[in-house]
């Protein structure tokens, strides 16, 4: 099994600061990519709140955290990955941005590299296809928020080798992760049974046969969920959501995953949820 020691980190939004955190508290040293400063500064400043978080509730010493910010570089220069054992991508969900990083990265890499997505929905196979090592290319998908929760899904293509996923299930239990195994379809395990569910909370919605309030608190105390499926689509963010959506209709054309038309108007309107302070609720 290849040595993980360095890890690079492609994106610094939402999943990709929480990736980057919590790879770099298991003591990897980790370099994380963005297209502009003004990305990796919201990356970092997540970063350091989440991490003096955990300092607040002692599940971390304040030298622990002060050397995991040690760990951490940043850049706008793909080139400072060059020397990663892996990296994982967590950029926008989008195949063709995904694809150019990845044959960028191929060509960049060592032989020994693994390439991981942590797309939520888009076909890796195709990513893999871009490059000139198929069998080192999985997904990784984390959940958000990362450094709370506890899964990781292993995404295993047709053509991925074992060897990567043993490394890829190790590598989750170093970050004190459950890992698990699935299938390059569209939504994985998670995502299949948890889109459908979100994007039917909005239809209810949309059609008027409830308040928002009601199909959150119904959710919470009636199933006993942390959050209400509208809560949570902010807490995700609209515009992925509609992204994964689109992208589970095209494979699987149920109407059960076609994005409901409130969800593309509020994304239009640059309502996307906690991450841009409105969504179904307000955050400002
Ligand atoms: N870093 C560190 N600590 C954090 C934190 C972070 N990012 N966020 C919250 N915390 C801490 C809080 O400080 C708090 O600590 P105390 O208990 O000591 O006060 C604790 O975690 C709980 O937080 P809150 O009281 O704010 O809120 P909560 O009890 O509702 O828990 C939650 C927060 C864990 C997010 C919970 O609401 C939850 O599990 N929600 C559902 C999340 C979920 O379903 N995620 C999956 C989304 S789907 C996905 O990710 C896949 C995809 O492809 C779209
Ligand atoms: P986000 O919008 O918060 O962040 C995306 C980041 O990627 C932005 O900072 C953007 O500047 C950056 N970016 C875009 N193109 C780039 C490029 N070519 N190179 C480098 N950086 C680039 O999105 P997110 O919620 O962090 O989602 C990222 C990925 O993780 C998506 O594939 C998404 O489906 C997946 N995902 C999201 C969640 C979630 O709950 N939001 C959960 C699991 C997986």
């Amino acid at each position: 099994m290849p040595d993980i020691k360095r890890v690079g980190v492609c994106g610094s939004g939402l999943m990709g600061s929480g990736i980057a955190q919590v790879t770099a508290t298991a003591g990897y040293d980790v370099v994380v990519f963005e297209v502009d400063q003004a990305a990796l500064d919201r990356g970092m400043a997540g970063i350091r709140k989440s991490l003096d978080k955990f300092v607040e509730k002692k599940a971390l010493s304040e030298a622990e955290r002060d050397a995991t910010l040690k760990r951490l570089k940043t850049t706008t220069n793909l080139e400072d990955l060059k020397e990663s054992d892996l990296v994982i991508e967590a950029i926008v969900e989008n195949m063709p941005a995904k694809k150019e990083l990845f044959k960028k990265l191929d060509a960049l890499l060592a032989p020994h590299a693994i390439i991981c997505s942590n797309t939520s929905s888009l076909c890796v196979i195709e990513m893999a296809a871009a490059t000139k090592r198929p069998k080192q290319i999985a997904g990784l998908h984390f959940f958000n928020p990362v450094p709370l929760m506890k899964l990781v899904e292993v995404v295993k293509t047709i053509v991925t080798s074992q060897e990567t996923i043993d490394t890829l299930f190790a590598f989750a239990a170093t970050l004190g992760k459950k890992a698990i195994l699935a299938q390059d379809t569209p939504g994985f395990i998670v995502n299949r049974l948890l889109v459908p569910y979100l994007l039917y909370a909005i239809r209810m919605y949309e059609s008027g046969l409830a308040s928002k309030e009601d199909i959150d608190e119904g959710m919470k105390l009636g199933c006993g969920h942390p959050m209400g499926p509208l809560t949570l689509l902010d807490f995700v963010g609209l515009d992925t959501t509609y992204y994964i959506a689109e992208i589970m209709f095209d494979e699987f054309k149920d109407p059960l995953m076609a994005p409901p038309p409130l969800l593309k108007r509020m994304v239009l309107a640059g309502h996307y949820g906690k991450k841009s302070g409105k969504g179904f609720y307000d955050y400002t």
